[in-house]
């Protein structure tokens, strides 16, 4: 499968009305999976890079819950940039993809579930590690 089927554009249904909007996430619905995490984001700006990093075992879901940020994608063979820029939009992420974080808007908050707590073990830091890992199996 390619890398852009792998890591899917979720679209959340919008449940607003006249009194404003309202956007859910559940576990195992619209997330494929058991959430145990959340953690946000905020605060960075457009000389911000954050991530730089995959996960052996964490899976994602990010959201801007509030202004903007893109996100690259990548592993290692093919590449694509999301631009998260409204609140009923999120991108999925599973195990052992590269991902750099940056240009945030002043008012981004980029919130992202996961399906595990935090280790931080299970984190590969180093790009040429992460190819080397990938090439392993
Ligand atoms: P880091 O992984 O560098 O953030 P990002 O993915 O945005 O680049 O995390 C920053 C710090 O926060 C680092 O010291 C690890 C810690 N941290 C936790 O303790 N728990 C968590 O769930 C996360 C995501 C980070």
């Amino acid at each position: 499968m390619n890398l852009k089927d792998r890591c899917p554009i979720i679209n959340f249904k919008d449940l607003g009305d006249e009194r404003g909007k309202l956007v859910v996430v559940e576990g195992n619905e619209t997330i494929p999976f058991d959430i145990k995490r959340i953690f946000y984001i905020y605060d960075s700006d457009s000389t911000i890079i954050r991530g730089q990093h995959a996960n052996r075992e964490s899976e994602f879901v990010l959201i801007n819950v509030a202004g903007k940020s893109k996100v690259r994608i990548t592993d290692g063979k093919e590449e694509f940039i999301v631009e998260l820029n409204k609140p009923m939009m999120g991108v999925y992420i599973p195990r052992m993809v590269w991902k750099d974080m940056y240009d945030f808007s002043k008012d981004s908050v980029l919130l992202v579930l996961a399906n595990t707590h935090y280790d931080g073990s299970e984190y590969i830091r180093d790009f040429d590690e992460y190819i080397k890992e990938l090439n392993k199996k």
